[in-house]
């Protein structure tokens, strides 16, 4: 029998987390609530969020910049997961949104956050996007040469539109999943340093407002000093755009993408602080090495504010046994966690009740949708758990919901919010009548 180490597996989840005795026996509660009771009222697969755990990932942040000496700041990037409730969080703490298009700014404005606090990013901003990006200021991140001409001509002449930033290419390859790098030199994001002087050429040649330079290497990577070739490449053109425009960007950004540990193989993982102070330090270096300004800091994490802060509830439905194989059949997957299908990612989990058994071995974890690749976690060491249990996985508030979809008909799960001793149902489980909300049938003489 394989055991596991249920305190390694606790450190993953939120920073409220408990396992915590009573008269039923030990039970995972978070921030003091019992989990069994918030799946037994909003049903399974449920998200749920910390708010306390996302406040220390923002605290975490903010320490860190301290040590650059210029203005800095953080952006969070919406596609790890928006919901009003979210941008209302982030508006609360003083954070920007990095919203992908039009979709995403409508979720941040109706929360409140203002025009000025929104980075629009997009490698192909459709007409929709950019309407919704070019009013009212914030800020858009030119991906293209042909965008920028684009923009140019949307802008002339009309009312004061968002500042500009330029996104380059820096040819760097971070240490992740294929999937997820974007600054390699063969990425399909961004521009090649060339691009962007002629980028910086056309900006100042139409009076446009040219503000920032921005890169993203790619998400989820673990190495503090993974962005310093970036960071140094970017400072190279930056020198050569003061010698030859009298240019030099106020805003640098170098995206986001510091990695979590999922798993509790994946621990120790060196803190976000550590990669923070790591950019601050190398960006601070090499402006004085280069005689540039220090531009403000603008960092743009997703993943390393909310993965930790979130977790997903299943209840067991049954288990089954196939060849050597122990599978524990969940009612929540692929559809809502994509990523080990996607990545490959490795996952971990915890019984709600009872979370220090001895394992009975290894498990697998299926969904229990139609592919063979649903599968949330392989060889697992985890108890014997029978119908009616429920499993709490880790590390679920990135890229999960946010890349949720209803194959199957499937429905997307509730979110509640925890927060201050209560807990606020902030997404509602989509209802089966969602599943043709926006069809149309055929008029009669079709089919
Ligand atoms: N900025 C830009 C321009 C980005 O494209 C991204 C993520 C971020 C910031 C935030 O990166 P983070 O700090 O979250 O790593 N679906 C994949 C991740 C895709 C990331 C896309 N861009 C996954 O589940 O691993």
């Amino acid at each position: 029998m394989s055991g596991y180490d249920s305190t390694a597996r606790l450190a993953l989840f939120p920073i409220t987390a408990r396992v915590e005795g009573g008269a039923g026996g030990e039970r995972l509660t978070i921030d003091g609530h019992d989990l069994a009771a918030l799946a037994n009222e909003h049903g399974t697969p449920l998200y749920l969020y910390d708010q306390a755990t996302l406040d220390a990932a923002v605290a975490s942040y903010r320490a860190a910049l301290e040590a650059y000496p210029a203005a800095s700041g953080i952006t969070y990037a919406a596609k790890a997961f928006l919901c009003l409730a979210v941008a209302q969080w982030a508006q609360a703490r003083g954070l920007w949104i990095d919203c992908s298009g039009a979709g995403e700014i409508a979720i941040a404005r109706a929360a409140g956050v203002p025009r000025a606090s929104i980075v629009v990013h997009g490698i192909n901003k459709s007409p929709v996007d950019l309407a919704a990006a070019l009013v009212d200021g914030g800020t858009v991140v030119v991906d293209h040469p042909g965008e920028l001409e684009h923009l140019a001509a949307l802008m002339a002449g009309g009312q004061p539109g968002p500042d500009l930033w330029l996104r380059l290419r820096p040819g760097v390859a971070v240490d992740t999943h294929a999937y997820t790098q974007t600054g390699q030199s063969t990425s399909k994001f961004g521009m090649d340093a060339a691009d962007v002087r002629r980028a910086v050429a056309l900006c100042l040649a139409r009076g446009l407002p040219l503000k920032g330079l921005h890169f993203h290497l790619g998400s989820h990577f673990h190495h503090p000093d993974e962005a310093n070739p970036a960071i140094d490449a970017a400072l190279d053109l930056a020198a050569a755009l003061a010698a030859d425009y009298r240019w030099q960007p106020a805003v640098l950004c170098p995206g986001g993408g510091w990695g979590v540990p999922y798993h509790e193989d994946d621990l120790p993982h060196a803190p976000a602080a550590q990669y923070v102070a790591q950019v601050a330090m190398r960006l601070e270096a090499g402006c004085r090495q280069r005689g540039l300004p220090l531009p403000r800091l603008q960092m743009e994490p997703g993943r390393s504010l909310v993965a930790r802060a979130g977790i997903a509830l299943y209840r067991v439905g049954g288990t089954k046994q196939a060849g050597d194989r122990r599978w524990l059949l969940l009612d929540g997957g692929l559809v809502d966690n994509v990523r080990p299908a996607l990545y490959g990612a490795r996952y971990s989990a915890l019984p709600v009740s009872a979370p220090n058994r001895p394992s009975a071995g290894p498990a697998w974890l299926a969904g229990p949708y139609c592919e063979s690749g649903d599968v949330l976690a392989s060889a697992l060491p985890l108890p014997d758990l029978g119908p009616g249990e429920l499993l709490a996985v880790p590390v679920s508030g990135a890229y999960q919901l946010s890349m949720a979809s209803n194959y199957n008909g499937a429905r997307r799960p509730a979110v509640l919010w925890i927060a201050g001793g209560r807990v606020h149902l902030v997404r509602r489980r989509e209802e089966v009548a969602d599943m043709y909300r926006l069809d149309e049938a055929l008029p009669a003489g079709y089919p």
